[in-house]
């Protein structure tokens, strides 16, 4: 089956699928010898030789897949490069050499797990809301919100960009004094800045987030701003979820 090129490319492990776009637009990227410079070419991944700066792509991807997981502090983006020098993701992970990108992303301050690959198959897999791989979410919010409104969570409630999926969700800390709420809520899907504007829709604002497990990885023993590679087995895993839950090979 015919696919965009730079996707093949990222599935192959070449790239995160921006930078293969860019990889094609700088003209290192040919199929079948021909040069390739233009976005929106398809390539057929099974028949079709494609190359960057005349390397076979499975070549290129022939490194070891790894996953790594970090602690990402808060105040830290999360993108492997910024132009306004801001601190980001990338600064925390020095110790990898091998070079990955994150599966998805935290806001800047939004702390906890983020897992990093050069696996791009993966990768999409594990952000596609098809796939249904849980994130676990804690949100502590300001005020108490009353059982009515977590179970509009729980259904799924109206956002700008549509309705959310159904998510797990329940009280974790209750702290009247500071008439605050710490909530547990697992996602599926990983819309931009969702469980903060989940708990705006019912008229929270979320004041801490932090993600504690990512499909069967959780933050376990990993201090903030650290980070450790996960094992071959916890990798399976990984995969494992994906495949349980979506049928999916
Ligand atoms: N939802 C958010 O609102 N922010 C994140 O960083 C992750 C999920």
């Amino acid at each position: 089956m015919e696919e965009r090129l730079q996707k093949i490319m990222a599935n192959a492990g070449v790239a995160s699928r921006r930078k293969c776009e860019q990889y094609i637009l700088e003209g290192k990227v040919q199929v079948n010898g021909e040069t390739v410079e233009t976005l929106g070419i398809k390539a057929n991944p099974r028949k079709d030789i494609i190359t960057v700066n005349g390397r076979p792509i499975n070549k290129l991807a022939q490194a070891d897949k790894i996953v790594v997981a970090l602690h990402k502090p808060k105040g830290v983006i999360t993108s492997m490069s910024d132009p306004e020098g801001r601190k980001t993701v990338k600064d925390f992970i020095k110790g990898i050499k091998t070079r990955v990108y994150p599966i998805g992303r935290l806001d800047y301050d939004t702390e906890g797990l983020l897992l990093f690959t050069n696996d791009g198959e993966l990768a999409n897999r594990l952000t596609h809301p098809r796939h249904h791989v849980g994130k676990i979410y804690w949100a502590t919010v300001k005020g108490v919100p009353h059982g009515d409104a977590l179970e509009k969570l729980k259904h799924g409630i109206m956002l700008e960009d549509g309705m959310t999926q159904p998510a797990e969700v329940e009280y974790h800390d209750v702290d009247l004094e500071k008439n605050e709420a710490t909530i547990s809520i697992i996602i599926y899907e990983g819309r931009n800045r969702q469980v903060r504007r989940m708990f705006e829709a019912i008229g929270h604002k979320v004041i801490r987030l932090r993600r504690i497990q990512f499909g069967n990885i959780t933050l376990h023993g990993l201090a903030r701003g650290k980070h450790r590679l996960l094992t071959k087995s916890e990798i399976n895993e990984l995969k494992q979820s994906i495949k349980t839950i979506s049928g999916d090979k």
